[in-house]
């Protein structure tokens, strides 16, 4: 089978050799589009796939009638609202993710950009410190549970919303769990987001929570830029001196959010995955379920059923 490894935003070239190595064993042969800038490349590339792997690159209804033998489709990460599941559905074609590989390089970027933020950015300006704070885990998947484990050696006191109300995995790990966004966002220094884009999220990240952050409260998005609303957080940051946006990546207002100096710090391209141990697990996951869906039909974290 032909296997296209399409990503805008290439793997490190270590894991892109890796997941060669992979396939091919497995005896598929690997083609490669890295760091395309137009559709028409993609559309072109993907004539002859059996299978794609893919990071955060768009594969709508247009991609998948470009490329009549697709089978499957591995997005190397979590979130998959980058691809049409509908689309995907009616072709046959089957869409997987490869949740968790990614989350411990995640995490690590919100603590770092909380560090970063909250020390002044090291200018040797007086900052303050995590030990204490009250931090705020919206959703509670791979990449919370991380931020959650990681925030606990810095001393800080974890709460946890899942919007199912599944409490269990949020009392093992030992955090607060916190009945309703709301309250989240009045109870907490610090709310970081992990809840996937879908159309009941989008945008849902508004005005009514901002208004009830404390004083001098941190948001911190490394989710997707499309929860938030835009137009609320700014006039939210305009009106409140005191409140901070930090994201991975820049809002589509950037220009207008960079007025806020220091209280405002974006990503110019999405980070959290970007590490050569998550691009390997990453990738590494996703050449073997494909490999494995060919070997013997399994679809183990198919997420258009
Ligand atoms: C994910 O959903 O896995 C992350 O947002 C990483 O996305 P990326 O592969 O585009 O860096």
């Amino acid at each position: 089978m032909k296997v296209l490894l399409a990503t805008e935003k290439p793997f490190a070239a270590a894991a892109a050799k890796g997941i060669q190595a992979i396939l091919e064993k497995a005896g598929h042969e690997v083609a490669f589009l890295e760091s395309y800038t137009e559709k028409s490349a993609l559309l072109e590339a993907v004539a002859d796939a059996n299978a794609l792997i893919i990071r955060s690159d768009k594969i709508d209804a247009e991609v998948m009638s470009a490329a009549p033998n697709l089978k499957i489709v591995v997005r190397a990460g979590a979130g998959y609202d980058n691809v049409d599941l509908a689309a995907a559905t009616e072709r046959n074609i089957v869409v997987m993710n490869t949740p968790g590989q990614n989350a411990n390089a995640v995490a690590e970027l919100v603590m770092g950009m909380l560090l970063y933020t909250i020390r002044m950015r090291f200018s040797g300006k007086s900052g303050t410190e995590l030990k204490g704070k009250k931090l705020g885990l919206l959703g509670f998947g791979h990449v919370a549970q991380h931020v959650g484990t990681l925030a606990n050696g810095f001393g800080m006191d974890v709460y946890a919303y899942d919007a199912f109300g599944r409490r269990d995995n949020i009392d093992a790990a030992g955090l607060h769990y916190i009945e309703s966004k709301e309250d989240m966002f009045k109870t907490c220094d610090i709310v970081s987001l992990h809840i996937p884009l879908k159309s009941d999220t989008r945008g849902s990240i508004n005005a009514d929570l901002f208004a009830l952050m404390p004083k001098k409260a941190i948001l911190v998005n490394t989710a997707r830029k499309e929860i938030i609303n835009e137009e609320d957080l700014l006039v939210a940051m305009t009106q409140r001196e005191d409140i901070r946006y930090i994201t991975d990546v820049q809002p589509d207002n950037h220009e207008a959010m960079s007025a806020f100096g220091d209280r405002y710090l974006a990503t110019p391209k999405k980070a959290g995955a970007q590490t050569a141990e998550a691009n390997a697990n990453a990738g590494y996951a996703a050449a073997r379920q494909i490999a494995d869906f060919f070997a013997t039909g399994n679809k183990r974290f198919q997420v258009n059923k």
